[in-house]
């Protein structure tokens, strides 16, 4: 174990899973936390940045501890806590708040983005990259797998980490981001990035019937040889080799093409779905205390030396 690097993830509470986030995040975790010392961390004080319903919070949290457990993580072999249950993550956080100037801040662009969206620039969300920082840094860790979309926030906890260093001494090493190459690349039902925000997503955990329902409703349009958005799908559960008879003999069945897409998912859903629906919500509880305790171990001392080298330790 001492000799692998550290691997250390974040993902927000924030709604039912998709196909996307299969793709996308659970699947490259899966495949490849074991062979490193990996962190799952579930971010639920950044999602108060957006979210402020604590029935759906709570629910949320479960939602995605019980996924992850499904997808295949053996809670003996990854930390998987929750952010909230340590609390020098919110205290390293204003550390770092009180190193960076606003301008610095100012330049991030999932801020910009989000305000021009028209979304509440609450402060949470103005200083959201040094919470990030701080979830980062106190875990020494030397992997951070993002999607494109949080390469510019790994780039900030590297930059509080030198700020740090510089006005302090060395104290915290400098992360490296792990971009996911298939993040983002899932195409919705209407052939956009499926996002929950768009309304157009195939849900992870729903039904055989709600699955069928999702694909049914997959946009088509007859200008072309093949159903695209439908194809795109069907791309992620079968090799084009596969698919080329199965496309060529319904050319033109739009229907007999989307109910073997839908066969398709479920298939690999279906194993997926049963182990989801035997993790209970005592499991979760039980995996998050155990992972909050070997969690607090290491913030705990990383922020006992941060108080010594910022001078609050007397
Ligand atoms: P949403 O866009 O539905 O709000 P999130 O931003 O909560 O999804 O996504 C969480 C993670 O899931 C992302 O960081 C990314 O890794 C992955 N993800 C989301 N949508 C897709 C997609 N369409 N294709 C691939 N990966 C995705
Ligand atoms: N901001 C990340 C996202 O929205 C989630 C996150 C929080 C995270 N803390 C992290 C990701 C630390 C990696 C490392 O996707």
């Amino acid at each position: 174990m001492a000799d692998k690097k550290r691997l250390f993830t974040g993902l927000q509470p924030s709604g039912q899973l998709h196909l996307g986030n299969y793709f996308g995040a659970l699947k490259p975790f899966v495949e490849s936390y074991g062979g490193f010392e990996s962190f799952l961390m579930i971010a639920d004080y950044h999602s108060l940045t957006s979210l402020r319903d604590p029935q759906a919070l709570k629910q949320n949290i479960v939602e995605v501890v019980r996924a992850y457990l499904a997808a295949g993580v053996d809670p003996s072999q990854a930390v998987i806590f929750k952010q909230s249950d340590i609390a020098e993550h919110t205290e390293l956080a204003w550390v770092f708040d009180c190193l960076v100037t606003v301008p610095f801040l100012m330049q991030a662009h999932a801020y910009k983005d989000k305000v021009a969206k028209g979304i509440e620039a609450n402060a949470g969300l103005f200083t959201y990259p040094m919470l990030m920082a701080a979830d980062i840094l106190l875990y020494e860790s030397d992997v951070v797998p993002v999607g494109e979309d949080q390469r510019q926030h790994v780039e900030y906890a590297r930059e509080a980490a030198a700020k740090f260093n510089n006005a302090y001494g060395e104290t915290f090493k400098e992360p490296a981001e792990k971009i996911l190459a298939g993040v983002g690349v899932v195409p919705g039902t209407d052939g956009q990035k499926m996002s929950k925000s768009y309304g157009n997503t195939i849900p992870l955990f729903g039904g055989k019937d709600e699955i069928s329902k999702a694909v049914m409703s997959i946009v088509t349009d007859s200008s072309g040889e093949r159903p695209e958005n439908v194809y795109a799908i069907h791309k992620l559960f079968k090799s084009e080799a596969e698919l080329a008879p199965l496309y060529e003999q319904n050319k033109g069945n739009y229907k007999a093409l989307k109910v073997a897409l839908a066969a398709d998912i479920e298939a690999l859903v279906a194993p997926m779905r049963a182990r989801y629906e035997s993790v209970t919500e005592a499991d979760v509880k039980k995996v998050l205390a155990e992972g909050a305790q070997k969690a607090r171990a290491i913030a705990s001392a990383k922020m006992a030396v941060v108080r010594q080298k910022i001078g609050v330790t007397l």
